[in-house]
């Protein structure tokens, strides 16, 4: 709810916005206006605009990176974790050629199905929900279950889910999408720990981690960006790419001197290559 509610406080600047999620709001449900009036309260101008943006940054990415593979002829995109990501239900244009899988906790989709249903959004034919509990199931054996082909690529997309979960859970759920098809490729954030962070990141993360302590969701796991890509390296990932601050101006704020971002989160992402036999 807070990250969907993010998503709706981008959309107060003035456009351009990185990201237009018109449904984000509504999907947020009732909590929707108390948390936003909390994230006003709580984080200081600088630290709300640099949350908000970062928030619409990292969902933003994954949306480029799915449309650059169906341009390719990747047809599958997996979204783990999928909290209120409402890519489903707004980029039609992409759903005509891809399959969409959401992936995440049974209690979080329920809540959400129940949401979309509230708000008469029906959710497309070629959209199937996977529920997964990280920590106690193999992603491989939920997308076997939900008509995942694994003979063919795909882009998987991992974003605001790491921090919760333990470093097991992690590695086992990345060791599966690297034994994909070559050229499956994936995204994800991690969030970096306290010694990592600058005085922004820092105000930004001791509030969200807040939240996240509320709502009984601790942050359990923790990487710099060297631990991260060595994790990847690990399960088998090439072409790693970081995507932190700098790269987030470049990319999505060209010219805009006043931007800035903590850093406290940063996103990576890694290719399947071919296997040599
Ligand atoms: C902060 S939300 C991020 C949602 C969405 N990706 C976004 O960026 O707005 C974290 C998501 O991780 C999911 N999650 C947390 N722990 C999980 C677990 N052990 N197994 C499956 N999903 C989990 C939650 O259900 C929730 O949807």
């Amino acid at each position: 709810m807070l990250t969907a509610v993010a998503r709706a406080v981008h959309r107060e600047e003035p456009p351009p916005w990185v990201l237009d999620d018109t449904l984000a709001f509504e999907l947020a449900g009732d909590d929707a206006p108390l948390i936003k009036r909390r994230i006003r309260e709580e984080l200081s101008p600088e630290a709300l605009l640099s949350f908000t943006r970062w928030v619409a940054v990292r969902a933003r990415l994954p949306e480029d990176m799915v449309e650059a593979a169906a341009a390719q002829g990747v047809r599958q995109y997996v979204i783990l974790g999928a909290g209120l990501d409402s890519f489903a239900y707004r980029r039609t244009d992409l759903l005509a050629q891809i399959r969409v899988f959401e992936v995440d906790q049974p209690a979080s989709q329920a809540w959400k199905r129940q949401r979309l249903e509230e708000l008469g959004i029906h959710p497309p034919g070629n959209l199937t929900f996977a529920p997964i509990d990280f920590e106690t199931q193999t992603l491989r054996e939920r997308l076997v279950a939900a008509g995942f082909d694994f003979a063919a690529p795909a882009v998987f997309s991992w974003i605001g889910v790491t921090m919760y979960l333990t470093v097991d859970a992690i590695r086992s759920t990345l060791a599966t999408i690297a034994a994909c098809a070559p050229g499956t490729r994936v995204v994800l954030t991690y969030n970096q720990p306290p010694s990592a962070l600058s005085d922004l990141a820092r105000e930004v993360e001791t509030t969200i981690r807040r939240f996240a302590d509320e709502s009984g969701e601790p942050f359990v796991s923790l990487f710099v960006p060297s631990q991260i890509e060595e994790l990847l390296r690990e399960v088998g990932f090439n072409e790693i790419t970081h995507f932190g601050p700098e790269e987030a101006v470049r990319t999505y704020f060209a010219g805009r001197s006043d931007v800035r971002f903590g850093g406290a989160q940063r996103l990576i992402a890694a290719t399947v290559m071919a296997r040599n036999i």
